[in-house]
Parts: C-alpha cells; structure tokens; sequence
C-alpha cells in the first residue's frame, strides 16, 4: 500500500459512489426486492447490496493498482499485482433490513488493513447514507464525524445510560440470561439495527456503550467501526475483557463489548455472565 495514499479520500468517493449508485433502488423500494442468493457472510443478498458493493469496487479500482476486498457479499477477491499488501474490508449495506424497510437507519462500512487481521485495520469510514453523516478515522490521527473531531462519553454509571445491545434472531434462549443483569441495571436499552453506525454512536458519545456477544455479527460489519471507536479513545474488547483478535474474512464471526471510557466498561464486563 503506497505510504501516501490518500485513504480518506478513497473512502470517501467510495461512499458517495454508493449513495450516486442506490438512488433508483430507493426509488422503487416498494417493488419486491428479490434475493440474488446468499452473500459469503451467509445472509440473503438484496439488489441493493450488489449494486452498493458495486460502487465501492468501481471507484478502488479506479485508485488502486492491487487490493484484496474483503466483502460481506462477494467474499474475498484479489485484484492486480501484489494484492495481499491492501485488504479493503466492505460492508457495502450495513442494515438492509432497515433500508428495505424505510426505516432510516443504514450505512456503508469500509475498513483499510496492511494485514487479514483486525489489529492491522489503519482507515476507516462508516457512512449513514440516510442522514450523509460520515465518520472516519486513521491510525493515529483520532476520530471523525463529518470532518469534526469526536470523542466518547465520559459516563461512567449505568443509572443515566443509553446502552445499545444487539440481541436480534440469533440465540436469544442462551444470550438473554447473560444480559439480564445489564439490562437490569442501564437506564436506556437500544437496538438500531446496523451495528458499523451503533458502534460510531459510541464513538461519538450519541450511546455510552454497545454489546453484542451473539456470536452472529460478522468482522466485516465491524472492522471499520473498530478503528473509529479505538481513534476517538473507546475500548472495544471480548466480553472476557480481552482484546480482540479476527481474521479478516466475512465467515469470521466476532462478539465484543464497546464502551466510551474505561470505568464503564469494566462495569458491563463485570456484569455480562459468561455462562449462564
Ligand atoms: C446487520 C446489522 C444488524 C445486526 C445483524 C447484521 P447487515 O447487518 O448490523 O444490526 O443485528 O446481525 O447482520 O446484515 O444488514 O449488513
Ligand atoms: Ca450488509
């Protein structure tokens, strides 16, 4: 990867390509959306993934000699030359489900890596495509949210807390019981439903954490969320308290909790049961 590639301003042509791109689908939303087949990520892919996934691949192309992309819908696929030196890691809709439904909430998520690893993501952006709000970060360059820099909440008590917590269709039987304790004791639950933009929620201090320790979300969802967080100085760990560590591929799963500031985390960590 050329030491002065501009990466955010790639990613940031990405995600307008997109938003160019899945205009006419969000015209015709109402029509039924039909499912061209199973993503790699192994969920159903709409039009409108392909076509935003499209957009992305269009644009790297167009600004990269070689790249791996690392996508939720068609998987892993090297292009040009020396391609294991750049992984673009893509989830070029984070929240169909929402954007085929109208409820505006839904992003695109694109995460730069030296290396399939998740400790080697070094740019990122997740993009509301509904409200064009846009958050980006570099390594070592902090946090952004439309070119303002962000930083996490500084609560640290879970009585005034809004706390994000995916417990969608996946094992709820075994997970509910690990979180009762939590969700006894934060004042405000949520779920969105595009866990990229919940994690920059965090980032920006909007939520003051977000768990999810299904076991179910994808690295692609939230390899770019990652960074952003890590940037504005959250924590992101296992639900062990452990960092986190995940091959960059979409059938790579990941459960991790995310919080604004240290003393809080360790607060959820003491009170999400491993076991039940
Ligand atoms: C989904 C969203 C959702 C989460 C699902 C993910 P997708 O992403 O992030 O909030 O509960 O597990 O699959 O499938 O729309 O990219
Ligand atoms: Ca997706």
């Amino acid at each position: 990867m050329g030491v002065r590639t501009d990466w955010l301003e790639i990613l940031v042509r990405c995600k307008d390509n997109v938003k160019a791109k899945i205009r006419p689908y969000l015209e015709t939303i109402d029509a039924p959306q039909p499912v061209l087949g199973t993503g790699a990520g192994g969920d159903p892919m709409k039009p409108v993934d392909v076509v935003a996934e499209k957009a992305i691949v269009e644009i790297l192309q167009q600004r990269l000699s070689a790249f791996t992309l690392v996508s939720e819908e068609s998987g892993i696929k090297e292009f040009g030359d020396n391609a294991e030196k750049c992984y673009v890691v893509v989830d070029p809709i984070d929240g169909t489900t929402n954007l085929v439904r109208k409820l505006p909430f839904y992003a695109t998520s694109i995460a730069v890596a030296t290396a399939p690893t998740l400790s080697a993501v070094s740019a990122a952006l997740v993009a509301d495509l509904y409200h064009d709000v846009t958050y980006t970060a570099i390594t070592g360059g902090g946090a952004y949210c439309n070119g303002g820099k962000i930083a996490p909440s500084k609560l640290t008590s879970l009585d005034d807390a809004v706390v994000g917590l995916d417990m969608n269709s996946y094992q709820v039987k075994e997970i509910a019981p690990r979180l009762s304790d939590l969700i006894e004791k934060t004042k405000h639950i949520r779920h969105f439903g595009a866990n990229a933009l919940e994690i920059c929620y965090v980032a920006e201090g909007l939520t003051d954490a977000f768990v999810d320790i299904r076991g179910k979300l994808r690295v692609t969802d939230m390899a770019a969320g990652y960074l952003i967080l890590k940037e504005a100085g959250g924590i992101i760990t296992t639900p062990e308290g452990h960092e986190l560590i995940a091959t960059l591929d979409p059938k790579q799963k990941i459960k991790f909790i995310a919080s604004g500031n240290e003393q809080l985390h360790r607060r959820i960590l003491g009170l999400v049961k491993l076991k039940c």
